[in-house]
């Protein structure tokens, strides 16, 4: 399908579930290709800043199982990419909605790496990327920035490398007790759950990382 579409053709529609990092980029993708995209997120916050930012192509709803079930219906890609940070994704697409959709609608679950957002979703590879649930075509790599190992690895350690170099130098609990940022990321300290995402998704006790660092 073109996504753009011609003089006299419609473009498609394409639904974004998560308006964060992914799903911005995956907008801007679309809308410039000319598609019409719906984003939805559960937090109005982010809608309202995307709806600023994004072009007139680009539209928002919220988040919730009514509106999934209506777009689902009339969409012809729809791209996952929602995150609760430590847990596990909800399933936002359920395994009966796949019944009412077009046959060829195209299902990308970039949250597939935390368990998929979609029912259906089981994990991929660029090997063998792609399946057919229902007709509906499920692209579900589980790392796809490894289609582009050296420019993705470039980005991603242009973000990092400067963690990676406190921890060497400092050690690790100089760098975490110094640098919030780096504290956000401890999950585990002498055998203490610290993340609270994690502690609740394992129903175990959780610890302020402060206190386990003193
Ligand atoms: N497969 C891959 O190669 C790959 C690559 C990059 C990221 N990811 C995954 O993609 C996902 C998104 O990453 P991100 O960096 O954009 O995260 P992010 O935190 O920037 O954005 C996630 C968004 O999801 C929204 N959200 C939470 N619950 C929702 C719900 N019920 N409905 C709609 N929106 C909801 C949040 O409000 C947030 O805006 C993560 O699961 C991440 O691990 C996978």
């Amino acid at each position: 399908m073109l996504l753009g579409g011609v003089p006299g053709v419609l473009p498609a529609k394409v639904l974004i579930l998560g308006g964060g990092i992914v799903g911005t980029e995956a907008a801007k993708m679309a809308a410039g290709l000319g598609a019409d995209v719906t984003i939805m997120d559960i937090s109005l916050k982010r809608l309202r800043y995307l709806d600023d930012i994004m072009p007139a192509n680009v539209k928002t709803q919220m988040s919730n199982d009514y509106n999934i079930r209506s777009q689902v219906k009339v969409s012809d890609l729809i791209i996952g990419a929602v995150l609760i940070p430590g847990a596990k994704a909800p399933y936002l697409v359920t395994k009966d909605m796949l019944k009412t959709m077009n046959p060829g609608t195209v299902m990308v679950d970039v949250a597939v790496d935390q368990g998929g957002c979609i029912e259906t979703t089981v994990p991929s590879t660029h090997d063998h990327p792609t399946y057919v649930v229902d007709e509906v075509i499920h692209y579900t790599v589980a790392n796809m920035p490894g289609a582009v190992p050296r420019t993705s690895t470039i980005a991603l350690t242009n973000a990092t490398l400067p963690y990676a170099i406190s921890l060497a130098a400092n050690g690790w609990k100089k760098a975490c007790s110094e640098d919030k940022a780096l504290r956000k990321g401890l999950n585990v300290v002498n055998g203490k759950i610290v993340y609270k995402g994690v502690s609740d998704a394992w129903g175990l006790p959780y610890f302020q990382v402060e206190e386990v660092l003193k």
